[in-house]
């Protein structure tokens, strides 16, 4: 790299989005991470004030950083609002959603396509019908079947999810992925996804690296989160060929914004991500140990059963880089 520091877009959002963004500074800022924060006010408060909820010259200037730190954007059912998360991962070109969950019974990561499915953004609205285009194609099907191959290769196997029985537009998905896992040697299988969910409830350990479309992965992801316990303890990287985006998987959670018990947790991991993907790998690794002895020694927020804050979580997470580092 150049003299240039790493530059982190950093976008709080809405909702518990700025809350949980404030704990994942703070932790970054405990264990030195060497970035450059740029603030960008973006998200559904923004449009309220502007009618502009991410501006073109923000777009930009997000762009011209290295990567984005994202907290969460409240996006209403109104056909006028576009979502600025769907359009930074269009935008940024960002098409693999990489989630990892782990507990006692799993550790499974789930590869969900980003750009296209019915996420594609192609949709006619009428009174009495409206329509949601399901896109797939063959270069979107293998560069995220790739990307699956790449994780699963280090690891023991590929699930396939689809539903290519019903849907015909997987057949294209499913038939992609195999080739993929077939060239590069992966060991593969896949389902049908309903039978996932049932299996995924039922038998977690039989999962390694899941790869399926995006309203699959967007579904599943949030069942992974039930079964490690909370939305609120699951972080996720959304890559592109040079491009990344981190965020903690769940939303602005509106019903308990604004009383200060957030779980940070998601996203304090989603930052120790983007330092992994920034090669600041030790740091990340320093963040999730001292999550897991916060979480193991009983600082929970209510989510988890706890009566912690969202400030005392993070004073203990950063209270733990600090004793790991005088060791
Ligand atoms: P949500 O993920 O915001 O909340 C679902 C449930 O999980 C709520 O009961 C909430 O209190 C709880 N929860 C979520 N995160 C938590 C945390 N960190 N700690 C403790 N509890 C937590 O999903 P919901 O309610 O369906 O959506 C709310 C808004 O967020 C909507 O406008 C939606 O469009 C948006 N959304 C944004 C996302 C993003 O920015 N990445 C992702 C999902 C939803
Ligand atoms: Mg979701």
């Amino acid at each position: 790299m150049s003299g240039k520091r790493t530059e982190v877009a950093v976008i709080p959002g809405d909702g518990i989005g700025p809350e949980v963004m404030e704990s994942a500074l703070g932790v970054l800022e405990a264990v030195g991470a060497d970035v450059e924060q740029v603030p960008f006010e973006v998200g559904f408060g923004r449009w309220k004030r502007t009618g502009e909820a991410l501006s073109a010259e923000d777009l930009e200037s997000i762009k011209q950083c290295d990567c984005v730190l994202f907290g969460a954007i409240t996006t209403p059912p109104d056909p006028k609002y576009r979502s600025v998360l769907l359009r930074l991962r269009k935008e940024l070109d960002l098409f693999a959603n990489i989630r990892p969950f782990s507990s006692s019974r799993l550790d499974l990561i789930v590869v969900r396509e980003n750009t296209e499915g019915l996420y594609s953004g192609i949709e006619v609205l009428g009174e009495e019908e409206c329509r949601t285009v399901r896109v797939i194609t063959r270069r979107g099907s293998r560069r995220i079947a790739e990307r699956a191959c790449l994780l699963a290769s280090r690891r023991r196997r590929l699930t396939i999810v689809h539903k290519s029985n019903v849907l015909k537009s997987d057949i294209l998905f499913l038939k992609t992925c195999r080739e993929v896992a077939e060239s590069l040697s992966v060991p593969h299988d896949d389902l049908l996804v309903d039978a996932a969910a049932y299996h995924l409830v039922m038998r977690p350990e039989r999962f390694d690296v899941i790869v399926t479309t995006n309203l699959f992965g967007d579904i599943l992801s949030d069942l992974c989160a039930g079964l490690v316990g909370s939305l609120g303890l699951c972080a996720s990287a959304n890559l592109g060929e040079s491009r990344a985006l981190f965020e903690p998987i769940h939303g602005s959670a509106p019903d308990i914004a604004g009383q200060g018990i957030a779980n940070p947790v998601g996203a304090v991991r989603s930052a120790a991500m983007m330092l992994d993907w920034l090669g600041q790998a030790e740091k990340a690794r320093a963040i999730e140990a001292a999550v897991g002895r916060a979480l193991e020694g009983g600082v929970k927020t209510p989510d988890l059963g706890g009566s912690s804050s969202t400030r005392q979580v993070t004073e203990e997470i950063v209270r733990q880089i600090d004793s790991a580092r005088k060791i």
